[in-house]
């Protein structure tokens, strides 16, 4: 396939259905007008910006939502992986009236906090756990308490990795391909920093030079360059957080036997391995990574879907590494284990996400993931898709990817036609190539043929 061609044809499309959206959203528009006067590009969270400004939604019932314009969508976007209840779920509502009646903040625990850690300690095979508000602060708490733990301060991320954004960890998250090069171990100030061979690489400014040495960048699914750094530094490196299967960058699947080998590696060293499931952990499996994959890590965090929809986050593990939080490992917050919060994590994961749901998303999945197969095989075009379950996505790469360096090669003018096209077309997703899609369990097999029929129409458009 002639990918100049492509890329011309996909930019055509992206400008056209560009043009397309701008026309049919006027109550975003002012709606972004009024926001932008009293919030930085006029939204809460640089997540949800785009340009010139995002679509602002309403409502959500099931598997739709609404705009502000009263325009319908399929909802494959998930509130970036949260809503796989689905909108408006009978039993979150149910729940979240009954704790708004009885309780809506102590910051006392209250019995349905306890449940809800028991309920988290079962489904992902740890001991104990303790609660936060969101994802950054649980990578953030159980670093900390990794570090605790080991008595030393570096830890090892991937590169291309994101956990959210507390300043340890918010390097490397995209680095651009120019700023990758092999560190150059040999002294300057690159040697300086972290000793990697990788480049540990800020990703917002505002993060102090003074921590750029204590983050050390590997590669994902490469086992050996994690030993040869923790052969040369594992006497100052606290922890490695990796989400077990990447998620920022479409989805990076783990090869056979690297988790494990992590694991293993971290053993040696007296490293804590920490998974970053705020991602995976509600939405792969029922167990989450550490069932999908087999592995147990010494920590894990989760967030997300784990909360119906609510603000939530909390991590755990081992119970000789979580006991550090009685030991001098800080570790607190006004909204922790929250009723409201505890309400809906509770009735999400006990009355909705049973095995049973798992078994139904992991059809859907399958179902959509298929029928792009089939779209992209007799369209020809460079892409992939991968499979698992609530979660999956389309990779505009032919093969998949197994780094983030793989991830920088795929065709990402693609997707910024794809974007549009999608939306314009009722299928509301996430904006951004490193997103992927999130099925709820109120999506149905109708919902899966819209996604299927517009991104057929699309790679149609796109290779005319
Ligand atoms: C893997 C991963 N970790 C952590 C976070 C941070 O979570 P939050 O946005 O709830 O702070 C995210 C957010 O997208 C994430 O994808």
């Amino acid at each position: 396939m002639d990918v100049e061609r492509l890329n011309a044809r996909a930019a055509e499309i992206a400008d056209r259905e560009t043009k397309i959206w701008l026309e049919r959203t006027p109550g975003s528009a002012a709606l972004y007008q009024r926001a932008v006067k009293v919030m930085p590009a006029g939204v809460a969270s640089n997540f949800q910006g785009n340009d010139p400004y995002p679509v602002y939604l309403k409502a959500g019932k099931g598997s739709k939502v609404w705009d502000v314009d009263g325009t319908e969508y399929t909802d494959f976007h998930g509130g970036f992986g949260v809503n796989i209840v689905g909108h408006a779920n009978p039993k979150i509502v149910e729940a979240l009236k009954k704790a708004a009646e009885e309780a809506v903040h102590f910051a006392v625990t209250t019995e349905p906090t306890v449940a809800l850690a028991e309920e988290l300690c079962k489904r992902f095979q740890v001991d104990q756990i303790r609660f936060v508000n969101s994802g950054t602060e649980a990578t953030m708490d159980a670093l900390r308490v990794a570090r605790a733990a080991t008595g030393k301060d570096r830890v090892v991320k991937m590169e291309g990795s994101y956990h959210g954004h507390h300043d340890a960890l918010m390097f490397s998250v995209v680095p651009e391909a120019d700023a990758l090069g092999l560190r150059d171990k040999t002294g300057g100030e690159a040697a300086d920093a972290s000793g990697s061979a990788y480049t540990t690489e800020p990703t917002s400014k505002g993060v102090p030079k003074s921590m750029w040495k204590d983050t050390i960048i590997v590669p994902f699914n490469d086992l050996d360059a994690v030993a040869e750094v923790f052969g040369e530094h594992g006497d100052e490196i606290g922890a490695l957080i990796l989400e077990p299967v990447m998620m920022n960058v479409g989805i990076i699947v783990p090869k056979d036997g690297y988790l494990q080998g992590l694991r293993d590696l971290c053993d040696q060293h007296d490293v804590r391995l920490i998974f970053d499931e705020v991602k995976c952990g509600g939405t792969i499996a029922y167990g989450g990574a550490t069932e999908r994959f087999g592995v147990k890590p010494h920590l894990a965090a989760w967030a997300k879907a784990i909360g119906g929809g609510v603000t939530i986050g909390a991590f755990g593990g081992e119970a000789d590494t979580m006991n550090w939080v009685t030991k001098g490992a800080a570790q607190q917050g006004t909204f922790n284990g929250n009723p409201l919060s505890s309400a809906a994590g509770l009735a999400a994961l006990t009355e909705v996400l049973t095995p049973e749901a798992y078994d139904y998303l992991g059809k859907l999945g399958t179902m959509l993931a298929e029928g792009c197969d089939r779209v992209i095989e007799s369209s020809g075009i460079p892409a992939h898709t991968v499979d698992l379950g609530a979660k999956g996505c389309v990779s505009y790469r032919d093969k998949p990817l197994t780094n983030y360096r793989d991830f920088l090669e795929t065709h990402t003018e693609n997707y910024w036609a794809s974007y549009p096209w999608m939306v314009n077309r009722g299928i509301f997703m996430t904006p951004g190539d490193e997103e992927q899609w999130t099925i709820s369990v109120q999506h149905t097999e109708d919902d899966i043929a819209k996604y299927v029929d517009a991104f057929g129409e699309f790679c149609q458009e796109l290779t005319k």
